[in-house]
C-alpha cells in the first residue's frame, strides 16, 4: 500500500520567541542541521516518497528555498500555506487533493524520532482505519493521552487533560486511511478554536478503527516545545553523532540507503554541496554503501 506523507510545519512559535521571531521553529537547527530534517527522514524511512509540506505564508518559501522538490533524494515535495495555525487537523482538509484517496502519514515538523524503526514500517502496512503511538512520558498532561486495556484496545483519547488516565502520550506521527479527509472536515473547533487531531482520533475511535501502537523504550522521542527541551535534543542527537561518527537524519544518506536514488546521483547532490562539514561526512560515507 502506497502512503502519502503530511509535514505540519506552521504553527505562531511563540514559545520560543525571539529565536523564531524571524524563522519559524521547524528551520531552526538542532545540532547541526535544521529540524525538518528529521521528520522528514522518519517519513522517507518509512518508505514514503509523495510529501507535502505545510507550514506558513512566510515560512513555506523558506522550506522550498531549503528542500526544493526533493527529485535531489528521489522523492517528490510539495508545499501548500496554511492562513493561519486554525489546528493539526486542518493538514487534512488543506491536504485533500494530494491525499487523493491514500493511506497518509502526517508527521508534526518539531518531533524527533530516534531508533528502529520497524514499529513505523509495520504500522503503515497494517493500518485499518487509523493508528496512533503511545509513548511513555513522565508528563502526559502536555499531550495527547491514550488509555488502552491490557489487549491493547483504545479506551480514552484527551488532549492535554489535567488529570491524564495513563501514563502514555501520543506523538505527532498518525496514520490515516483517506476517509480523514471527510472526518476532518466534518470536527467542530475547540474551544481555543482549534481543529484538533485528537478529535480525528476519537471519531476513528467511534468508529472501532483506531489502534494504538506503543513504542517501545528504545525509542527516542523528542520534544522541542521549549528552549531547555530544543538544547536537550541538540545535545542528544549530538551526542549519538560523535560516539558513532554516523549522522542522525542526514537526507542524502538516507535516499541512497532506502535506494532512492543512486550512487552516481548521490554523487552529483553531495558534489554540489557547499564545502561544509556535512559534505565531507557525505563523502567519506560513500564507500559503505
Ligand atoms: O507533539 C505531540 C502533540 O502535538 C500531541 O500529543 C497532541 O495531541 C497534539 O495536539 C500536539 O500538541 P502540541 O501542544 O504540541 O500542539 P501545537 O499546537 O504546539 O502544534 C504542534 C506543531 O504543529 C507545532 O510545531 C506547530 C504546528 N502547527 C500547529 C497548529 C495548531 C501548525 O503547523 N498549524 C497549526 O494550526
Amino acid at each position: 500500500m502506497t502512503t502519502k506523507g503530511i509535514i505540519l510545519a506552521g504553527g505562531s512559535g511563540t514559545r520560543l520567541y525571539p529565536t523564531t521571531a524571524v524563522f519559524s521553529k521547524q528551520l531552526q537547527p538542532v545540532y547541526d542541521k535544521p529540524m525538518i530534517y528529521y521528520p522528514l527522514s522518519t517519513l522517507m524511512l518509512g518508505g514514503i516518497r509523495d510529501i507535502l509540506i505545510i507550514s506558513t505564508p512566510e515560512d513555506t518559501p523558506n522550506f522550498s528555498k531549503l528542500l526544493g522538490d526533493g527529485s535531489h533524494w528521489g522523492i517528490n515535495l510539495q508545499y501548500i500555506v496554511q492562513h493561519a495555525p486554525k489546528g493539526i487537523a486542518e493538514a487534512f482538509i488543506y491536504g485533500a487533493e494530494f491525499i487523493d484517496g491514500a493511506q497518509v502519514c502526517l508527521i508534526l515538523g518539531d518531533n524527533l524520532f530516534y531508533g528502529k524503526l520497524d514499529f513505523f514500517r509495520n504500522a503503515l502496512q497494517n493500518n485499518d482505519g487509523g493508528t496512533v503511538f503511545g509513548y511513555r512520558v513522565t508528563n502526559p498532561e502536555s499531550y495527547g493521552v491514550v488509555e488502552f486495556s491490557s489487549e491493547g484496545k483504545v479506551l480514552s483519547i484527551d488532549e492535554k487533560p489535567s488529570k491524564p488516565k495513563s501514563n502514555y502520550a501520543i506523538p505527532g506521527l498518525y496514520i490515516f486511511d483517506s476517509n480523514v479527509v471527510d472526518i476532518s472536515k466534518n470536527i467542530k473547533p475547540s474551544q481555543r478554536g482549534e481543529l484538533e487531531i485528537t478529535e480525528v482520533q476519537k471519531a476513528y475511535l467511534a468508529q472501532g478503527k483506531l489502534r494504538v501502537e506503543l513504542m517501545g523504550r528504545g525509542l527516542a522521542w523528542l520534544d522541542t516545545g521549549t528552549p531547555e527541551n530544543l538544547l536537550e535534543a541538540a545535545e542528544f542527537i549530538a551526542a549519538i553523532e560523535k560516539r558513532q561518527g554516523r549522522k542522525i537524519a542526514c537526507l542524502e544518506e538516507v535516499a541512497l540507503g532506502m535506494n532512492f536514488i543512486s550512487k552516481d546521483d548521490y554523487l552529483k547532490s553531495v558534489n554540489a554541496l557547499p564545502n561544509c562539514s556535512y559534505r565531507d561526512y557525505c563523502l567519506r560515507i560513500i564507500d559503505d554503501f
